[in-house]
């Protein structure tokens, strides 16, 4: 990517930090120089499981639809010759009998792929299991899951995202033939069900279990030649597709046999290397939403398609192509706001951020839940903000400029425009109604301002995009509060390695989060954010270990966490201005300090909350510039 184009991408994001931050709440008088302990977590990311069918004992296929619309999925992964199986049985009977009443899935799988069905069975009416068993012989789920041992414990969403594994409880808290303690003192299990019953993340979403290793387990499909066809287009459909297909994002489409062909090593490769799907976040250390994440049989798959032939298969195997909505994905909106005339965007130069101002077109205010942007033309719209400006300023500015729409930057300091902000819109970003009771009051005779960052593409193109506004059914009970972790101390030696930035902050009120946006420039290598709880609970919240100012995200959790007032939030960012760090823009290395535009370096981390108290307001007003 150009440079250029970094610097303008960096500084969009900068300025709206830097804005946000001053004046600071919250700050701690003495910081305490405690750094996140995530080491413990190195490879221990578990999930997501995409492929679900297995067969119970009756032959019956169970997949994930069969799940759709259930608070979580539990996996009780046992055998029948384990001790350990038959000790934790009558707890995992327990919970099953508590927790199905209320929604939540339960199924045995059975790992060993030498018993029989009818063994199974007897096993599980012996140990009195109220839920079915499925074989899992090839260990194809349970793997994907991050199972290393029987018994052991997986809760999935629906959508395959494992948001507890580990132990039942902790009576079995070392190897070997030891006695079980005859009562629990953490219930991790059962805690994450509860947590996710009031939809909130659980506190601990990995544990170690201790038991019998898994057995060795069948060939499975390793015994079938991978065809494009059968294995290896439904990945590329699945995970790839949205942006690699013409008018996207991605450099090249994977859609046929052929694109796949032409760079399967390469799809090996940056597959292998965790570089794409592109998602930064480390699976230890928080569940995020449309985290398009790999599981370890896709990336498996696309090995051995590589190394083997790449086959392309029976045609009667390829499943139909991938279609992508062109409706509104929150259905039909009640109010739809259209660029009025097209702009036109030059067939080469540099990228353009323009801006354009929507009157609503009533007389009323209007109270919104949801937001969703819709770009005119993909192939020339990058990424898009979208504003309120109750001000009139916006206005003006597009009176003033002669062509359609106004810069949508501030002089040449490239400082965005400080409209509060109602949504954002990427390639790929789902975009989701505001949180139960929270929305947002649109005044009556304000602009609804779109700030859309354009990329030429060689030829002149015309964008006229639209945006669609959901009307509240309800009044809004609660609302979203920000707050940004930053600081503007940095001053990075030339040659520094490791520097350090350390922020923490004593959350003020019982509040929920959200959304995290973590933002930093090139020297940035990687960063941390944890919450340590009033008990002392250390809660990793997000890792990112391999930064990259390129694919900077939002992180919405899967379920808001919960952060008791008193909770200690830490954040920690290591900056490398040595030679070794190749997105160093100093050749040689030079003195760097705090700064927005992308030479310089930046250190914050935006956090949307949602205070469980009206009264928790106060400590946190809303300055969110990203979502409702
Ligand atoms: C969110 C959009 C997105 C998704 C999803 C995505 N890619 Fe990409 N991919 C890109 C972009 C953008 C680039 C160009 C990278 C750059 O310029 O740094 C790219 C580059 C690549 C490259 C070339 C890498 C390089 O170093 O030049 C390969 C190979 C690739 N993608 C494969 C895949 C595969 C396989 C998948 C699915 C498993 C996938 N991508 C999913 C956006 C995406």
């Amino acid at each position: 990517m150009p440079r250029w184009r970094r610097v303008l991408r960096a500084s969009l994001v900068a300025s709206v930090l830097a804005a946000l931050a001053v004046p600071v709440i919250g700050w701690l008088r003495e910081p305490p120089r405690i750094e996140p302990p995530f080491e413990r977590i190195v490879g221990e990311g578990a999930g997501p499981v995409k492929e679900l069918g297995l067969k119970d004992l009756q032959g019956r296929t169970h997949t994930a639809a069969d799940w759709a619309g259930r608070p979580a999925v539990v996996l009780f992964v046992l055998a029948p010759d384990c001790p350990g199986s038959r000790q934790a049985a009558p707890e995992m009977a327990r919970l099953a009998r508590d927790f199905a009443p209320r929604g939540i899935v339960f199924f045995g799988v059975c790992p060993a792929p030498r018993e029989t069905a009818e063994a199974v069975a007897a096993r599980a009416s012996e140990w009195a299991l109220p839920f079915p068993i499925l074989l899992d012989p090839a260990q194809q789920v349970i793997r994907q899951a991050g199972v290393r041992v029987t018994p052991e414990a997986v809760v999935l969403l629906p959508d395959g995202q494992v948001l507890y594994r580990g132990r039942v409880d902790d009576r079995s808290a070392s190897e070997g033939p030891r006695r079980p303690a005859p009562r629990p003192r953490r219930s991790d299990l059962e805690a994450a069900l509860v947590a996710i019953l009031a939809e909130e993340m659980p506190v601990v979403t990995q544990t170690r279990a201790f038991g019998t290793p898994l057995p060795a387990s069948t060939r499975g499909d390793l015994d079938e030649t991978i065809t494009f066809n059968k294995h290896v287009a439904p990945i590329l459909y699945r995970n790839c597709a949205r942006c690699h297909r013409p008018g996207e994002v991605g450099p090249f489409p994977l859609l046929t046999y052929r694109d796949a062909l032409k760079r399967a090593d390469f799809i090996r490769e940056v597959t292998a290397a965790g570089q794409m799907p592109p998602w930064k976040a480390h699976p230890g250390a928080g569940v995020f939403l449309d985290a398009p994440r790999l599981s370890a049989w896709e990336k498996d798959i696309l090995a051995r398609w590589a190394e083997t032939g790449c086959e392309q298969g029976d045609p009667a195997d390829l499943p139909p192509p991938p279609r992508f909505a062109d409706g509104w994905a929150l259905g039909q909106p009640d109010l739809v706001l259209t660029m009025p005339e097209p702009y036109v965007v030059p067939a080469t130069g540099w990228d353009t951020y323009r801006a354009f101002a929507l009157p609503l077109p009533t007389d009323r205010d209007l109270t919104i839940t949801g937001v969703e942007f819709r770009p005119g033309n993909r192939r020339v719209v990058h990424h898009s903000r979208v504003h309120v400006d109750e001000t009139g300023d916006a206005r003006r500015r597009e009176r003033a400029d002669p062509i359609p729409g106004f810069s949508g930057f501030y002089g040449d300091r490239l400082v965005e425009l400080p409209y509060p902000g109602l949504g954002a819109w990427t390639p790929g970003l789902t975009p989701r109604f505001a949180p139960e009771g929270t929305g947002r009051v649109l005044r009556r005779g304000s602009e609804v301002v779109l700030n859309i960052h354009y990329h030429p593409t060689g030829k002149s193109e015309a964008d006229q995009s639209s945006v669609g506004l959901y009307f509240a059914r309800k009044p809004l009970t609660r609302k979203m509060a920000g707050y940004t972790l930053c600081t503007t101390k940095i001053d990075i030696p030339p040659g520094e390695k490791r520097y350090t930035v350390i922020l923490a902050s004593r959350v003020k009120a019982d509040v929920h989060l959200h959304t995290v946006v973590p933002h930093a420039h090139h020297l940035c290598r990687e960063f941390r954010l944890a919450a340590t709880l009033p008990d002392g609970t250390c809660q990793p919240l997000l890792w990112i270990h391999d930064w990259n100012l390129d694919w900077q995200d939002q992180y919405r959790f899967a379920k808001p966490v919960r952060l008791p007032e008193g909770t200690l939030l830490t954040l920690a960012a290591y900056f490398d201005n040595s030679e070794d760090n190749p997105r160093n823009p100093n050749k040689p290395p030079r003195r760097v300090r705090y700064g927005v535009t992308s030479d310089e370096e930046m250190c914050a981390c935006h956090l949307e909350l949602l205070p469980d108290d009206p009264s928790g307001y106060a400590a946190y007003p809303n300055k969110s510039p990203f979502g409702l």
